[in-house]
Parts: structure tokens; sequence; C-alpha cells
């Protein structure tokens, strides 16, 4: 049953019915749209338009629908409604008649959209936290046990200065942490209820909206009509959100990838997030990760769609609006899947120690603290920086790391290198030494892992 019949003496073309229709994807919203109906419908009772008895048996049907709907609802797609609002309208006529047709009294079809939305995205929100953090603990907890693994850290993909796998993990904690703090901050913006602002001027009855809003959960009612029924920014938040996390995961996925590399060797990947190659025998090929990196590209361009779909659309209310959804359930569901399965990588990743240590060692990664040395006994830096690259074209050439050079070989670059200069190339020292907040000192990733996992408990 189409929801505005009276107005038209042909049938609508199927072809464009189909285009038309949006039920295939915003049966989504079935729960929210039945949600608000309940609450509209007591609304409606406060301006005489329902009787509490009325209300009653309006709010029982509702309540066995939304049983229905939880038990199957894949059902709703084997309806011909226009759209999930027309669905649920029509069920309740089903099950009550006439009454049913008294519910969408004052109401639009353009705020009752825009409140599902609303209702659903808050959902999602808190859902999306959840896996936030969990990521957050993975990482964390693998952290905390992999405190002593010392490998390269990089720039520019060369072999910088010696970090910890513990250190690694531990700021890929601080993305996700702010990638959680903006969900949190979307959400004071989503805690508005535009329902009760009609098609676009605003409802003809005497509603109390923010008691209205109240019902549903929200902690104000908007300020204008016009505005609510056409706002989508929450929508457009939510993918940027989830564009900025994706870009997040799909660093973590390609240092990982990097890292389970036979040429860096420094961890394997669980048989469970793998898979073979159909070809070579010997393959284990980081499918889940390159998958999380790849799945990164749908969820900008979910957003960059929007952003466009939106550019310059007159108020209030227009049908390009209703390609809100489908960009949105998909790079929410994507975002939400890729957090899962980064966790799942995490579960059982084994590292290879002994390969990060040896990588570490051999990239001349303590060059740094050579050049720090002679600065401490008065060389201007830049001219220890000279220096030292000299020292490295040499220990190149014979192909062993610096710590390896002797006292003489070192003299020939340096008279003011002596025998203290040892210790401090160690890998030990070179992480002792960065013991200021949020360096890669033990005490240090010792103190952040602490304070993380206060922070996730
Ligand atoms: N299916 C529509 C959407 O998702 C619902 C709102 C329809 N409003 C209208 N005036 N045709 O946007």
């Amino acid at each position: 049953m189409a929801l505005w019949g009276g107005r038209f003496t042909q049938a609508a073309d199927q072809r464009f019915k189909h285009f038309n229709d949006s039920l295939r994807f915003d049966y989504r919203l079935a729960e929210q749209d039945i949600t608000g109906s309940v609450a509209w419908s007591k609304a409606l009772v406060t301006v005489n338009v329902l009787t509490r008895e009325e209300q009653q048996r309006l709010e029982q049907a509702l309540a066995e629908l939304l049983a229905d709907v939880r038990e199957n609802p894949m059902q709703i797609l084997e309806s011909d409604a226009e759209d999930i609002h027309s669905w649920v309208e029509g069920k309740l006529i089903d099950k009550v008649g006439d009454l049913g047709k008294k519910l969408h009294t004052g109401r639009s079809r353009n705020d009752q959209v825009a409140t599902d939305l609303k209702l659903w995205c808050k959902f999602q929100v808190n859902e999306l936290i959840t896996a936030v953090r969990a990521v957050q603990r993975a990482l964390v907890e693998t952290a905390a046990t992999h405190q002593d693994v010392v490998m390269p850290g990089y720039t520019h993909l060369q072999r910088a200065q010696p970090i910890t796998f513990a250190h690694w993990c531990l700021a890929y904690t601080e993305m996700l942490a702010r990638d959680q703090s903006r969900l949190e901050d979307a959400l004071k913006r989503l805690d508005v209820s535009p329902l009760g602002c009609g098609a676009l001027a605003g409802t003809a009855y005497p509603i109390d909206r923010e008691q209205l809003a109240e019902w549903l959960g929200f902690s104000s009612a908007t300020r204008n009509s016009l505005d609510s029924v056409s706002d989508r920014d929450h929508a457009l938040e939510l993918m940027s959100h989830a564009s900025i996390s994706m870009i997040h995961l799909s660093r973590f996925a390609e240092d990982m990838i990097f890292f389970n590399s036979g040429e860096a060797g420094f961890i394997e990947l669980s048989d469970k997030v793998t898979s073979g190659s159909s070809l070579m025998p010997q393959k284990k090929n980081p499918d889940a990760l390159e998958l999380i990196r790849g799945k990164c590209g749908r969820v900008q361009g979910a957003l960059t769609g929007m952003m466009m779909t939106l550019k310059g659309l007159p108020l209030a209310y227009n049908k390009d609006m209703q390609e809100d959804k489908e960009g949105l359930f998909d790079a929410l569901d994507t975002w939400l899947e890729c957090l899962h399965m980064s966790c799942l990588v995490l579960e059982d990743i084994q590292l290879n120690s002994t390969r990060c240590k040896e990588a570490a060692e051999q990239g001349y990664a303590n060059s740094t603290e050579l050049a720090d040395y002679l600065v401490a006994k008065g060389v201007p830096f830049r001219e220890a920086h000279h220096i030292v690259g000299e020292v490295v074209v040499s220990a190149i050439k014979q192909g062993i790391p610096l710590e390896q050079l002797s006292l003489e070989h070192f003299k020939q670059f340096s008279d003011t290198i002596e025998e203290d200069v040892y210790p401090l190339l160690s890998l030990q020292s070179c992480l002792d030494k960065r013991n200021a907040k949020g360096g890669v000192a033990r005490e240090q990733v010792t103190y952040a892992i602490e304070q993380a996992r206060a922070r996730l408990a």
C-alpha cells in the first residue's frame, strides 16, 4: 500500500518503483521506526488525537510487531512497501485496522526518517565504541607481553632508531583512543531529537517535543524544524570518524604485513587469519590485514559520496537524502568488521624476537647515539653528524655494526672517541636513554601500559 495514493490516478512504473523504494536497505531501521512510533502515539494522546485506550492498543500492536521483527528481520524484505515507514504503518493497520491510520497525524516521514536514523546512529556508535576499546585492549595486552622485544623503528622505511614492539603497539593504542573520543563527542550532537518537526515547518499539534525527546532517550529536542529534517551532519560526521579510524587501521595493517614478510620476519600471523595460494604451496598470505587495508578505500568513498550528495541541496528535505543510508550502513559495518578482525589478528601473533633484535642491530640504528656521544665531548652537533656519517659508511664497507668497530678504527674519524663509547652503542642503552614522557624506555612503556589499562578497565 502506498502512503500517498489519493493524488494519483496512474500506478507507478515498476522500474520507477524499484528505483524509488528504499525498503531493501532501510529495513534496518525497523526497530527505531517502531520505537519512534510508540513515542509518537503517546504524544498524540497529549493533544487529544488518540484516547489513552487507543494508544494502548497501538502500543501493544507495535510491541508485537517489534517481537516479530526481532525474530525474523528478513520477513520485511518480502514486502513491496516503499520504505520502512510505510512497512511499519501497513503492518500496524493489518493488526489494528483503521486505528492504525491515525498514527501518522501531525507527523511526516521527513521527521520520522531523521529520528530513526539518529536513533540507529546512537545505537551503532555505542557498538563502535565497544569495538574500538576492544582493539585498544588487545594492543595494550600485546604490548605487555612483548615489552622487551627490541626491533628497529623506521622513518622513510629506513631503520632509524631501536624501539620495542610494545612501543609500536602503544602508538596504535593512542590512535584508537582518539577514534574513541571522536565517537564520544559525536554522541553529544546525535543526542537531539528531530521528532515533531513535521515535514519541514513543525507540527501543527501543540506537542511537548522535549517530553517526546525524553521518551526516546534523547537529551533534548532540536531547535529549528527546517534544519532538523534536512540535517545529515551526523551521517557525515560518523563516516568521517570511520574514515580516520580506517586510515589508522590500514596503517596498522600495512606495518603488520611488512613485519610478517619474509624480508622482515618479525612476526608470524596465525593460520586462523591467513590464506594459502592456489598455485604456490609455500605461501601463507596476510589476507585479513590486506582486506583491512583495502576496505579503507570504500569507507573514504562513502564519505566523499555523501558529501557530494548533500552539497548545494536546497532546504529542506529532498529525495536525494535517501542516499544517506547505503553508504553510512556500509561504512560503519565495514569499520566495525575491521575492528573485530584487528582483534582477531592480534590474538595469536607470534613474535620472532631474535629476528627483531638482529634487524635492530644491523641497521646502524645506534648512529644517533654516537653523534650524541661526540656532542657530549664538545663536538658541535653538525660536525658530529658528519663524522658519524663517515663512520657508518666505513662500517657498511666492512659489513659490521658500529659497536664492533675497533677503537683504532673509530679514532681514524675522531680522536675524542674512547673506550667509554661502547656501552652507549648497545641497543639497551639506546632504549634506556629515551626516558622522557612518551619515550621508548622501559619505565615509560610500563607507565603507558598501566595508564592505558586504567582507561580501558
Ligand atoms: N525513504 C525516505 C528516505 O529515506 C523517507 C522519507 C521520505 N520522505 C518524502 N518526503 N518522500 O529519505
